[in-house]
């Protein structure tokens, strides 16, 4: 199921918040894409869409968490590593998986697993235990 944006989620600076929705709406487009497994080339474009936002993402945050002075950037920098190996790893399996010409239930089994694992446990997870700690650190929203 898709997941909506919640407010809970905003750590007070639109940039940032901007390039969280467009990661949730990209691992949800990620999930549409999913209701038709055996047309690959949607799950591949979404898949490599999330990689290149997110490292785009992270690097962005990361520069605007230096400029603010941001208490905790290093262990935010930290877990940004930590979730582009993770990342590498389900795109890794996900190009493993679409080079087969047909999917069994079971590869399909494990691209829905993936697809959920990326909105909770990978991005939502991220927002709640490591982004929220920006909250007040970022300034203003005009800067981006
Ligand atoms: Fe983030």
């Amino acid at each position: 199921m898709p997941i909506k944006w919640d407010n809970r989620f905003s750590v007070g600076h639109n940039t940032i918040d901007a390039e969280h929705k467009l990661l949730l709406t990209t691992i949800n487009a990620l999930e549409i894409a999913l209701h038709h497994p055996e047309d690959k080339e949607p799950l591949l474009f979404f898949i490599d869409q999330l990689h290149e936002f997110a490292l785009t993402h992270f690097h962005h945050e990361e520069t605007l968490q230096l400029k603010h002075l941001f208490p905790f950037r290093e262990e935010n920098a930290r877990g940004h590593e930590y979730l582009i190996v993770d990342l590498n790893r389900i795109r890794d399996d996900v190009y493993r998986i679409a080079k087969k010409a047909t999917l069994s239930v079971t590869d399909i089994a494990d691209l829905h697993n993936h697809t959920t694992y990326l909105a909770k446990d990978w991005l939502i997870a991220h927002l709640l235990k490591e982004d929220l700690k920006m909250k007040g650190f970022m300034g203003d929203d005009g800067d981006e």
